[in-house]
């Protein structure tokens, strides 16, 4: 029997199966009980007798420094800006992760939030309650160019979902050669265009291509972000390359708080060299900064993976990693 510390906040709010796995199979579990992201220095003193964590995105730097009983991180998650690796495989802490599980969720809040900044759905709803009724225009995804910096398992899904809105174009950003995902995708856009010309519609055709930065961050109407935090990211939406932006330009960070500056984007906001942003992470969570006083920015609670459906599996497959190990068989997403 080992002893789990869940240190991820939810756990198991709406379906308990991975919390009954757990407990199946023998485990001993405690749950974070701060009932919010725990700080670092919590997960210290709270996990550092435990054999394993399950964990979200804490820091947890602290803790494989600190404890000698730790033998297993399982991430609910994909993201693993948060585990610090080298240390993990010096104090000899296997690390498996949840990548699929989490993709559906994220995306199709990517997608929502191109339509709720575009269209200004959450300044609408904001105004009302305030008694203002101004009937706001906006833009519409359809003939936009979009741009996705990072084709990973989420950019690609977003680009998917963006097919039938039927977007001018679909710029893809990546450093890797992206042809064979495009090329697919391509194919994809060019079945539903033959399909509307049968059906008498004269809609354009989406022309999906890859990019370098340079031409994504200028050309793209609405600009989303789904590369991980690693230090060539880290910053990388400073206040020089937020400037090269269109004016009438969005952008959307659902990846991790720190690859957008947050005082630069504000600053760029606030002088109109920006449309708008909207961002479900930030570098200190939960989020209180100076982001709140704009109208034009909308603000969501690192909730990307926060679908029922997904949160399920992400912490079932979380659990279902903790009992392999302890059963003494191969982790089915290792990192480490
Ligand atoms: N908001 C949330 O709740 C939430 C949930 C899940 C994941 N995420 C974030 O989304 C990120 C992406 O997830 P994924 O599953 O799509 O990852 P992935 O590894 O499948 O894809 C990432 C892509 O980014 C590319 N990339 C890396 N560095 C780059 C750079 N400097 N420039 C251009 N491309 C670069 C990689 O080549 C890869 O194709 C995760 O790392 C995580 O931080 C957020």
């Amino acid at each position: 029997m080992a002893k789990v510390f869940v240190s991820t906040f939810p756990f198991c709010r709406s379906d308990k199966k991975a919390f009954e796995h757990l407990l199946a199979h023998g485990h001993q579990v405690e749950i974070n009980p701060m009932g919010r992201k725990m700080k670092p220095i919590e997960v210290l003193e709270n996990a550092k007798d435990f054999d394993a964590l399950i964990a979200g995105t804490e820091d947890l730097t602290p803790l494989v420094a600190g404890s000698s009983q730790l033998k297993l991180i399982s991430r609910v998650g994909v993201g693993l800006d948060s585990v610090p690796l080298d240390l993990c495989i010096k104090n000899s802490v296997s690390v498996a992760y949840t990548p699929d599980a989490v993709s559906p969720a994220v995306s199709e809040l990517a997608v929502g939030l191109m339509v709720d900044l575009m269209r200004q759905v959450s300044f609408a709803d904001r105004e009302i309650r305030k008694g203002g009724w101004t009937r706001p225009y906006g833009n519409r995804i359809g003939g936009s160019k979009i741009g996705i910096l990072g084709f990973g398992r989420i950019g690609t899904r977003v680009a998917s979902h963006l097919l039938g809105f039927l977007p001018k174009e679909i710029l893809v950003c990546d450093l890797l050669d992206k042809a064979d995902e495009i090329r697919r995708l391509q194919e994809s856009a060019n079945v539903l265009y033959k399909m509307n010309r049968e059906l008498g519609k004269n809609w354009s055709p989406v022309l999906i291509r890859q990019v370098e930065l340079s031409e994504l961050v200028q050309n793209s109407d609405i600009l989303t972000i789904h590369v991980p935090l690693l230090d060539s990211t880290k910053n990388l939406f400073d206040a020089s390359l937020l400037r090269k932006m269109q004016p009438s330009a969005f952008l959307i960070n659902t990846a991790r708080g720190g690859i957008v500056n947050e005082a630069d984007l504000y600053n760029v906001i606030k002088s109109n060299q920006l449309a708008g942003a909207a961002l479900d992470v930030f570098d200190e969570e939960p989020y209180q900064g100076n982001l709140k006083e704009l109208e034009n920015v909308i603000l969501t609670q690192h909730m990307g993976s926060c679908s029922d459906d997904c949160r399920a599996d992400m912490e079932r497959e979380a659990a279902e990693e903790v009992v392999r190990f302890f059963n003494g068989e191969p982790l089915r997403s290792k990192v480490v």
